[in-house]
C-alpha cells in the first residue's frame, strides 16, 4: 500500500515536470517570435525610402564617409589597409542587406555577429562605432539634404544603434 502511495507521489511529480519544461520551452519560443521590431514599421519605411536616395550616389557617399570618419578620428585610418574604395563598396553593400532585413533581423543578425568578431582583428574598439556612427549620420545628411528630416535621423540613429550593438555585443563581452 505504501509502495503504490509513493509510486503514484513520484508518477505525478515526473508529470509536472515535463509539463514545465514543455510550458518553458513553448513560453521562450513564443517570446523569441513575438520580440517587437526596435524599429516601428514607419521608421522602417523611412530608412529604407532615404536608403534608395542615397544607393544611386552610393560611390561618392562612401568616399565622402572615410573622409568623414578620419577627420573626426585621424587615428582610425591605420587601421584600414586595403584600398578603401573597394572597402567602400563592402560597406555599402553591408548596409544594404541590414536595410533590407530591418523588418526581420534575426535574418541578419548572425552575419553581423560575425562580422563584429572579425572587425576585433582589424583593430576595431567599442568606442569607434561612435565615431562611426557620427560619420554615417553626416553623410547621411549631406546625401538627403532636405529630406534628412528629424524623424529620418531619428530612424537612422535606431537602425545604427542595433546594427552597432549587434556588432559590438558578440565581439566585446
Ligand atoms: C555599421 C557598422 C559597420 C559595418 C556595417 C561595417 C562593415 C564592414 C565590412 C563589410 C567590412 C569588410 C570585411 C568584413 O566583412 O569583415 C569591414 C571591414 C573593416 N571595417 Fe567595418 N563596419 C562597421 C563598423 C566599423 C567600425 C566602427 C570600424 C572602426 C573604425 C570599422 C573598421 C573597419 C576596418 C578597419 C576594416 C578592415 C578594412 C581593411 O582591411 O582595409 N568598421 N567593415
Amino acid at each position: 500500500m505504501m509502495y503504490g502511495i509513493l509510486f503514484v507521489v513520484i508518477l505525478l511529480a515526473v508529470l509536472l515536470l515535463v509539463q514545465n519544461k514543455k510550458n518553458q520551452a513553448r513560453y521562450s519560443r513564443q517570446y523569441i517570435e513575438e520580440e517587437p521590431s526596435l524599429l516601428s514599421s514607419e521608421q522602417i519605411n523611412l530608412v529604407r525610402e532615404s536608403w534608395k536616395r542615397v544607393l544611386p550616389i552610393k560611390e561618392q557617399a562612401a568616399e565622402l564617409f572615410y573622409q568623414r570618419l578620419f577627420e573626426l578620428d585621424p587615428d582610425v585610418k591605420s587601421l584600414f589597409k586595403g584600398r578603401l574604395d573597394f572597402q567602400g563598396d563592402k560597406l555599402m553593400t553591408t548596409l544594404d542587406v541590414v536595410v533590407n532585413s530591418l523588418d526581420d533581423l534575426h535574418e541578419v543578425e548572425g552575419m553581423l555577429q560575425a562580422m563584429g568578431r572579425r572587425h576585433i582583428i582589424y583593430g576595431v574598439e567599442a568606442a569607434h562605432y561612435e565615431t562611426v556612427g557620427a560619420a554615417l549620420l553626416w553623410v547621411l545628411a549631406q546625401g538627403l539634404g532636405e529630406h534628412f528630416t528629424e524623424e529620418v535621423e531619428e530612424a537612422w540613429v535606431t537602425a545604427y544603434g542595433v546594427i552597432a550593438t549587434t556588432m559590438k555585443e558578440a565581439a566585446y563581452q
